[in-house]
């Protein structure tokens, strides 16, 4: 068998057959890219360009494809395979309905590395990734990522995999480009606990734990949206280059203790535990050179250091704090621009005969809070409307 594959390479050396571009169209046409060891050009295999009855997709015996390998549109396809492959310019496997398990077990290395709209997919295998600029796991139904050893990365993306749970990217340090994370199983671990800096711009939602503990500098937008846990502590972070937003977190605690300036905006919105902005929060922010936005249930704001808003300071929500709280609160800012629509609700009425003396205000919080649940579908609606979009980019 194998001098049969070793004679159909030296054949397929010989007429050129390894080292050209390729849109498969039949069973032999696979053949022929397996046969070489070493494949320079693309391989495309689409579903959409009329070979779309493969059901298990075998290229056991190619190593290298320095090209693309573009597995799509294949609606019949339920396996793939690639025993061999250790390095290929870009894998990208998007769109396939019916595929289950895709396996390459010694890939090391690839451009791109994109498995996008692949909703039945429950066994993505790759145990040695070391090298990869464009990361993207989108839209499948696997339970775990392989291990992911590459320490600088250019762009990271694990969205809508509902039944993903740990996500370990412990190996990365630093990215050139972004990280987005969002709506992967309902109790996701997320765990970047050595990456010190991102290029462009981070965004985790729907977590129940995060590891940052050492991110200290970020280049572009910083947010957190839907995340379950309690204690958000970003002790490391002292560059935050554009803005930071919190929204419709269930954090109780947030700690940033060494951030001093940012470079955008400020928004901590709707995150409905959480009510005290304390000393310790952002102990040393100084300057914000665009807007503060804070909506929520407070009965605290307090930024100890803060000198310079350029922007707006914009207070909305119910809690025990005043807009004359909030003016004395903001005093140490200079040419302080406050819109302030702060209604002052007592503490002790929260849960018990609260009802009786605010018939209105009863009326007021159960609207509110429909508003709230509305807000989050409209959320979990944009990410999966940012999927859509990004696999019909791909595409
Ligand atoms: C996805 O693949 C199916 C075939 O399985 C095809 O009919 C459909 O057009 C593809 N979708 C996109 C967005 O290309
Ligand atoms: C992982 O890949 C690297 C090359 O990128 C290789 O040197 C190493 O041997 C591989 N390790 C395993 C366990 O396959
Ligand atoms: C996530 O982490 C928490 C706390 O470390 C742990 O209790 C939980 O089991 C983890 N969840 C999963 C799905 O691994
Ligand atoms: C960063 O995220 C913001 C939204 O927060 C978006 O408008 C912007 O285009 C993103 N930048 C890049 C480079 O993707
Ligand atoms: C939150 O986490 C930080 C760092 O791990 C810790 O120092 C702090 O005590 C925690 N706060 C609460 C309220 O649990
Ligand atoms: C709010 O601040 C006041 C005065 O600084 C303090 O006495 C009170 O305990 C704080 N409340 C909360 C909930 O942090
Ligand atoms: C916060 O909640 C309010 C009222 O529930 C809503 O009007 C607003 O759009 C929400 N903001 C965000 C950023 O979710």
């Amino acid at each position: 068998m194998k001098c049969v594959i070793a004679v159909a390479a030296l054949v397929a050396v010989a007429a050129g057959a390894c080292n050209k571009d390729i849109t498969v169209s039949s069973a032999a046409d696979i053949s022929t890219v397996n046969a070489c060891t070493k494949f320079q050009g693309d391989v495309i295999i689409d579903g959409l360009e009329g070979f779309d009855s493969i059901g298990a997709l075998s290229m056991d015996s190619v190593q290298q494809i320095s090209g693309d390998l573009i597995i799509q549109n294949l609606y019949n396809l339920q396996t793939v395979s690639l025993g061999q492959l250790t390095s290929v310019g870009s894998l990208k496997i998007l769109n396939n309905t019916n595929v289950y398990k895709v396996a390459i077990p010694n890939l090391a290395s690839a451009a791109d590395f994109q498995v996008i709209t692949n909703p039945n997919l429950k066994e993505l295998t790759y145990s040695n990734l070391t090298s990869v600029s464009n990361f993207q796991v989108i839209d499948t139904y696997v339970a775990s990522l392989g291990a992911f050893t590459a320490s600088s990365v250019g762009n990271i993306e694990v969205l809508s995999n509902t039944q993903l749970s740990t996500l370990d990217f412990s190996a990365v340090k630093k990215t050139s480009g972004y990280i987005n994370i969002a709506n992967n199983g309902r109790n996701s671990n997320i765990t970047f606990s050595q990456l010190t800096q991102v290029g462009g711009n981070v965004s985790f939602g729907n977590a129940a734990t995060l590891d940052i503990s050492k991110l200290s500098s970020v280049s572009d937008d910083f947010s957190l949206y839907l995340n379950s846990f309690n204690n958000l502590s970003v002790p490391a972070l002292q560059t935050a280059k554009k803005s930071i937003t919190l929204s419709q977190n269930q954090f109780t605690a947030i700690s940033f203790p060494l951030v001093a300036s940012i470079g955008s905006s400020l928004d901590i919105t709707n995150n409905t535990n959480f009510r005290s902005i304390s000393p310790s929060t952002f102990p040393k922010l100084s300057s914000v050179p665009g807007s503060i936005v804070i909506a929520g249930s407070f009965d605290n704001i307090t930024f100890p250091s803060l000198k310079s808003v350029e922007g707006q300071v914009v207070l909305s929500g119910s809690g025990k704090m005043s807009c004359d709280d909030a003016s004395s609160d903001f005093a140490s800012v200079g040419s302080l621009n406050l819109k302030c629509e702060l209604t002052v609700v007592s503490g002790s009425d929260d849960s018990t005969g609260g009802s009786s003396s605010h018939g209105s205000g009863s009326g007021g919080s159960g609207s509110s809070s429909k508003k709230e649940s509305s807000a989050s579908r409209t959320t979990v609606a944009a990410v999966l409307g940012g999927v859509v979009v990004i696999a019909a980019a791909c595409l």
